[in-house]
């Protein structure tokens, strides 16, 4: 069980509460599910735990890796601890084949590969709806300093390999995926660091072999079968049939 302290923020799909120490935060992973930008609602059982499970897989297997991020421990089936962070106001977005918006923006087809590795910046406020926006905005109004967006493309960059490889490995193609930061200060130091959450909610994820999808595109665009997806990538991950106390486990790998 988690002493978590008052509610300092309800999200879309999270709430935050204050952590039992000073600096940290608990973060509660809920059911509900919304898409462009909250105007799609549904509560869809079991999701939560789910993501919760399944970031918790990210952030540590990247913190072994040498990201530095926000993410302590997992707590219970829904809630994990996190160093509390200031969030930098960026979803930070990497397109490694073209889907979702991109497509209507440039006219691509979706599955299209992209000539490399595209990382977009959407200024995260929901009055204007995420807008798309350039490094030029990002450091001219300073959501985030030059130094700090220096950090975010370098970890970015490795956050695309470190998970394109481990999606790989279970014959899932990272499509694209959202992340986000924050500034970690201690004294008068401050780092950035990854922060948020890393699941099938911000992600896009295509089965190699048949191209299906198992991510939230099954909520967006009403195809059913959320929970199974999500499910079916914990699975490959590992992470089912464990009770969470013993070693951590390890992805099975898939053939060709
Ligand atoms: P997009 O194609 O709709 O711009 O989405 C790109 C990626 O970012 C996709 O993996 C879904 C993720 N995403 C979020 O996590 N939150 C959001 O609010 C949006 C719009 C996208």
């Amino acid at each position: 069980m988690s002493r978590k302290g008052k509610r300092l923020y309800e999200g879309k799909a999270k709430i935050l509460y204050e952590g039992p120490e000073a600096g940290t935060l608990v973060v509660h992973f809920k059911d509900d599910a919304t898409a462009f930008n909250g105007e799609k609602f549904d509560v869809i059982e079991g999701k939560g735990v789910l993501n919760n499970r399944i970031s918790e897989y990210f952030f540590t297997r990247l913190g072994e890796m040498g990201i530095p991020t926000s993410f302590l421990k997992r707590l219970n089936m829904r809630e994990q601890l996190h160093r509390k962070v200031e969030i930098i106001p960026l979803e930070v977005i990497v397109r490694n084949v073209a889907a979702g918006s991109i497509c209507k923006r440039l006219g691509l087809k979706e599955g299209e590969p992209l000539p490399r590795a595209i990382i977009e910046y959407c200024y995260k406020n929901d009055e204007l709806g995420d807008p798309l926006v350039a490094e030029e905005h990002v450091t001219a109004f300073g959501w985030a300093t030059p130094q700090e967006l220096d950090d975010i493309v370098q970890y970015t960059v490795r956050v695309n390999d470190i998970m394109s490889g481990i999606f790989a490995g279970i014959g899932i193609r990272l499509v694209d995926f959202k992340i986000e930061f924050g500034r970690e200060y201690a004294g008068d130091m401050v780092r950035t660091v990854l922060a948020d959450e890393i699941s099938p909610d911000s992600c896009r994820l295509w089965d190699f072999k048949t191209n299906e999808k198992l991510d939230k595109d099954r909520f967006r665009r009403d195809l059913g079968g959320l929970v199974d997806a999500y499910t079916e990538v914990a699975r490959r991950l590992g992470l089912l049939n464990d009770n969470g106390g013993g070693p951590r486990p390890r992805p099975k790998l898939v053939k060709g």
